[in-house]
């Protein structure tokens, strides 16, 4: 081996202690080294930059010649050297510059050895000059884990240090100073170059860690390829960095980008050139981009999110001479994990799209996601605005963690000339692809005297309510409906597709936000068909009507679930009946478990005909566990001021309809002629004023007399925390009043509509519980409710409301129930 490359092995001969002089108090181990003229190799041995040697510190080739200058070793040359100091790396340092020579056919393709090996104590640099014609690129390959650069002024962490230059004209161009264990693979350098290794004085390296792998033309001063094996960032310089890039050349980065994975350039640093002709300017070929190459100036953005490899060029101009700045750049390249679905360039098409607003950021702080305008510009949030196209991609690995929010607002000033009449709440399909979660918001604003109408006729909607999350979760997208005026929002509830409501109207301004799953079936979203439109102004704060399926169960509940339906709020339901069927409502719980402060909360049902009798159920009422419907209905529920803000009313109901042959004994037994059904009157009912408008009655007790004439305005639905003057105003209307029609309609009997079949006078056997005669006013107070459940128990039959009022009941009469016959039923 040794004789191979010319060299030898340390001979390890140790010079026994002859000291020439008083100064030498040490002579170290000897070094042999024999050089042979075809390896081409020189080896200089001089004293350091650092500390010159001090005269104790002497090259020795023998006992008698010492000296402390540069000892050369040139081809065949064989030496026997040692130091007369025992550290002599302090001030000593080698070189050993080796020729290669590429310019013929004998270029050493393949590993280039270390050669001599064995060499250590010193510092020591080896240079390899690889010399070839002008026009000629030499590659050289890197071992893994290839190197990464660093700014020529610093030190490698084991000091182990590779810098390549090249020469243009006279002048050294140093292409890169690099440590070891980083992404440049290989380094192309035209017209031949220099490459060297630095290693400390204790690193017994064997490998060059390199290899000359080709001989091409390349064109330009050098290609350095950067490749990049999973996430992981590179800081890379322009060539002869800092002094500035050399006149009117060329230089290209190659990056290498694994799947899954994109790149982002940024520019930490640079300095424009002065020029005298043409303009520096970088030059990127991008991957499946059609612009290539794409020409940008150093002070643009800079592409990112590149999927797949890529290359860049510095292109210096012709420099003025005479000014000293150069050209210089300083740049990181970033390679992230990315899906697959998210280096797509997805096309957003916003140009028929007016007053709409799309904005994307992170749902979390800290994460790394960065949305990018086609490849270029990446930001960590991103809006797009109507009436424009967008082209837009994702730097990010995980896409949940992005929020696409879309916000439409749709306003009507003037009911004539807006003209927004099912006007549907549509997605741009282009939205929906988005890998993001999305959430689509519509402002429906209006005026106060304008109300809004949300209806749909094929898909419908089914109210989430609490403890029976919505059957269609698999379909991945909701609706939240919120109501609000300036000052407050009131959250009318969740909604999911398919179910049986068909329309909700709300008084005030409008917020429908569709929050879209992950998972959200696009083709089932694309069918959604939400239509909105403006109306004149209604005075509940909400208005649901529903349209349930023959023999499904409906379950619904009151707005504003989690904080209480808000004080003296007014909300409806106009619940259907399916042909030939009936409904059995019952409630959740028992009570509404409120007090009220002021005024009275009650639940108003009632059939929507003109002789249907009213069950008015209050805030002290016990519900009734069940009550049977057999036409449309109103399910009317008001809230009063209750004494304290933990109490909430929270009120859930379900409707099951059914066959009505199922109930046909019962129905048989209230509504049979011949047989009264037994009403179970307690109390006063309490009705609102707009109630008595509409019916044109007057009422007959006013808890606030004063403010009568305001009650008709219905302003006292207010919203917690709106505080008016009229806010205590509450009409209380005694017994003749919820029953006053009963009494009109006393002659009506049973209208003349569907069901009638239902109705028909009983032929058969009766039913085994007989009526029981009214019991009249028994207030709660009065009757303990075990002894006032049980009677009702006994009585199949009762329609009932209760009242905290001891007047009169004039008209209050079972027999006119019962000629009244199809009316509710209310079974406890
Ligand atoms: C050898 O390298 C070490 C580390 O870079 C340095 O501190 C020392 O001064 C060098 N020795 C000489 C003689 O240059
Ligand atoms: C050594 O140098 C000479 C003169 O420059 C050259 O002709 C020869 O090819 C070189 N040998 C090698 C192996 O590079
Ligand atoms: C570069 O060197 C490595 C190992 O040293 C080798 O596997 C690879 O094929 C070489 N590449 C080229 C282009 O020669
Ligand atoms: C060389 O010496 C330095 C301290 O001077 C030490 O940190 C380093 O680990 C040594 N390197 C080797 C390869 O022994
Ligand atoms: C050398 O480079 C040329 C041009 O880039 C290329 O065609 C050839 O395949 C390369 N040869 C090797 C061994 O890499
Ligand atoms: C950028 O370069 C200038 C000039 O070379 C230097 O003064 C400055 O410190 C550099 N800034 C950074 C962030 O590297
Ligand atoms: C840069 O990339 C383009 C497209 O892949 C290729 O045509 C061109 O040769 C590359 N240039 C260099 C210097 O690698
Ligand atoms: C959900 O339940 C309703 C009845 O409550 C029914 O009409 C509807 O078909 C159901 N939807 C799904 C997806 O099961
Ligand atoms: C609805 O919003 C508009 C615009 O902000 C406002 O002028 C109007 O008063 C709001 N309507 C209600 C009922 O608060
Ligand atoms: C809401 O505020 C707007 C002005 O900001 C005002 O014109 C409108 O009357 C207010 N509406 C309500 C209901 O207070
Ligand atoms: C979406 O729904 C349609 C129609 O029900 C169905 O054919 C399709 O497979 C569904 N797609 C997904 C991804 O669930
Ligand atoms: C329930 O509210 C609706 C809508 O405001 C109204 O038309 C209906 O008369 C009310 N019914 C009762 C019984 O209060």
């Amino acid at each position: 081996m040794c004789a191979a490359w010319g060299l030898c092995c340390p001979s390890g001969i140790v010079m026994l202690g002859v000291l020439l002089t008083g100064l030498l108090t040490h002579l170290a181990d000897s070094v042999y080294i024999s050089l042979q003229p075809k390896d081409n190799i020189t080896i200089l041995i001089k004293p350091g930059d650092v500390i010159p040697p001090p005269s104790s510190c002497y090259i020795c080739l023998s006992k008698t010649n010492c000296k402390s200058t540069t000892l050369e070793i040139r081809p065949g040359m064989t030496v026997d050297y040692s130091f007369a100091c025992s550290t002599p790396e302090k001030f000593y340092v080698m070189e050993i510059q080796k020729r290669i020579d590429c310019n013929t056919g004998l270029c050493p393709f393949g590993k280039v050895q270390l050669e001599p090996s064995g060499l250590s104590g010193l510092n020591r640099t080896f240079f390899w000059h690889v010399e070839a014609a002008r026009n000629m690129g030499i590659e050289l390959n890197f071992s893994t884990p290839w190197l990464s650069q660093i700014d020529p002024s610093y030190k490698c962490p084991d000091l182990i240090t590779y810098r390549v230059s090249t020469s243009v004209g006279r002048s050294s161009i140093n292409i890169g100073t690099f440590c070891r264990s980083g992404t440049v693979s290989r380094i192309k350098v035209q017209g031949g170059g220099v490459v060297a290794l630095e290693l400390p004085w204790n690193e017994t390296w064997t490998e060059s860690g390199f290899s000359i792998a080709n001989r091409s033309s390349i064109r330009r001063l050098c290609i350095i390829e950067s490749t990049f094996l999973s996430e992981s960032f590179a800081i890379l310089m322009s060539a002869h960095y800092p002094v500035g890039f050399p006149n009117d050349d060329l230089m290209t980065w190659q990056f290498v980008v694994p799947f899954h994975h994109s790149a982002t350039v940024e520019f930490l640093n640079y300095t424009s050139p002065s020029c005298d002709r043409k303009d520096e300017r970088v030059e990127y070929y991008l991957p499946n981009y059609k612009y290539n190459p794409e020409v940008l100036p150093l002070d643009g953005k800079q592409p990112a999110n590149i999927v797949g490899n890529f290359n860049l060029s510095l292109q210096n101009c012709d420099l003025d001479s005479q000014n000293q700045q150069g050209l210089t750049l300083l740049f990181k390249v970033t390679v992230q994990q990315t899906p697959t679905q998210g280096t797509r360039i997805y096309n957003i098409d916003l140009t028929k799209e007016k007053d709409i607003t799309v904005n994307i950021k992170q749902r979390l702080l800290g994460t790394t996601c960065k949305i990018c305008k086609a490849q270029m510009d990446c930001n960590e949030e991103f809006t797009m605005t109507g009436g424009a196209f967008h082209r837009i991609s994702f730097l990010c690995y995980d896409l949940s963690v992005l929020m696409t929010t879309v916000v439409k607002t749709i306003a009507c000033w003037d009911l004539k000339t807006c003209n927004i009449n099912n006007e549907p709440l549509s997605i741009h399909a282009s939205l929906l692809q988005l890998p993001t979660q999305v959430e689509i918001t519509w402002n429906l604003v209006a005026p106060k005297h304008i109300s809004t109408e949300i209806a749909s006729s094929s898909m419908k909607l089914q109210q989430a309510v609490s403890g029976k999350p919505c059957n269609s979760t698999d379909l991945g997208f909701l609706y939240n409906i919120v109501s609000s005026d300036n000052k407050s929002n009131f959250q009318i509830g969740t909604f999911c597709p398919v179910g049986p409501i068909e329309k909700v109207q709300l008084r005030d301004n409008v917020t429908i936000t569709l929050s879209l799953q992950s998972k959200a079936n696009i083709s089932h979203l694309l069918k959604q068909d939400l239509r909105v439109s403006f109306v004149s102004r209604i005075e509940e704060e909400c208005i649901i009507t529903v349209v349930p399926a023959p023999d499904s169960t409906v379950t619904l509940q009151t707005p504003n679930w989690d904080d209480g339906l808000p004080d003296t709020v007014s909300v409806s339901w106009n619940i259907g009946m399916p042909a030939k069927q009936f409904g059995k409502l019952a409630f959740a719980k028992d009570r509404m478990d409120i007090m009220c402060e002021t005024g009275r909360a009650f639940i108003n049902i009632k059939e929507q005909k003109s002789s249907g009798p009213d069950i008015v159920l209050k805030d002290y009422d016990t519900f009734p566990s069940s009550i049977n419907l057999f036409y449309p209905f109103w399910f009317n529920i008001t809230n009063c001021k209750p004494k304290s803000r933990s109490q909430k009313l929270q009120i859930q109901f379900s409707v099951m309809f059914t066959q009505t042959k199922s109930g046909l004994a019962t129905i048989l037994i209230a509504a049979g002629g011949a047989i009264a059904a037994v009403i179970f009157i307690i109390g006063v009912a309490v009705c609102c004023a707009r109630k008595k408008k509409k019916e044109k009655k007057s009422p007959v007790g006013i808890y606030n007399a004063n403010v009568k004439i305001e009650l008709s305005k219905r302003q006292r639905m207010q919203r917690k925390g709106r505080k008016q003057k009229e806010s205590h105003v509450y009409a209380v209307i005694d017994d003749t009043m919820v029953y006053g029609h009963l009494m009109k309609d006393t002659s009506g009997l049973a209208s003349p509509e569907a069901n009638v079949d239902v109705y028909q006078p009983f032929q058969g056997p009766m039913g085994e519980a007989p009526p029981v005669p009214p019991l009249n006013r028994i207030s709660k107070d009065k009757v303990n409710e075990d002894s006032f459940a049980s009677s009702i128990r006994l009585n199949e039959f009762y329609s009932f409301t209760k009242s905290e009022f001891n007047e009169p009941v004039e008209h209050e009469d079972t027999s006119m129930m019962a000629e009244q016959g199809n009316g509710p039923v209310v079974s406890a």
